[in-house]
């Protein structure tokens, strides 16, 4: 996948834009139209010690996770992307669409500190690569300069 193209993108439709929903949720739809082979992807933001769902393409999926369950809450706990081939592996795992069978996660800094995570979920085992997670974490720093 071209992730200079979906880099650049997201970097326009950022640019000098000081609204945070606004810009995830594009990012969100930018990440949905040039990736193939995804059933969600989107965003959770801390919220008093929680993650929260935030803008998103893809079914409906749950509203809060604690830091420390699931993909999300581990990527939060750890402090670092989570690569998940087959989600059925995964301990305690969150099936927010049961057609899911890998997933991305990337932690979201802001001031040293977790701010949110950027989740993709596949129904493809083994959908993500160190090629994704490469440009995924690269997208992410993109986000980050803007909050
Ligand atoms: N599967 C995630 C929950 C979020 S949904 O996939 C959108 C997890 O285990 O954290």
């Amino acid at each position: 996948m071209e992730y200079k193209e979906l880099i650049a993108q997201v970097k326009a439709l950022t640019d000098g834009v000081p609204h945070k929903i606004a810009n995830f949720a594009n990012t969100a739809a930018a990440i949905w139209q040039a990736m193939e082979g995804i059933n969600w992807a989107g965003f959770y933001f801390m919220e008093q010690g929680k993650l929260v769902l935030g803008p998103f393409q893809g079914k409906p999926a749950c509203i809060e996770i604690p830091v420390g369950r699931g993909v999300c809450g581990t990527a939060v706990a750890q402090q670092k992307t989570q690569l998940v081939a087959d989600v059925h592996q995964f301990p305690g795992h969150i099936a927010c669409d049961s057609a899911s069978n890998s997933e991305i996660v990337v932690p979201i800094f802001k001031d040293g500190q977790v701010w949110g995570v950027l989740d993709i979920d596949s129904p493809h085992y083994a959908r993500f690569t160190a090629e994704d997670q490469a440009g995924m974490e690269e997208l992410v720093r993109v986000l980050e300069a803007t909050l």
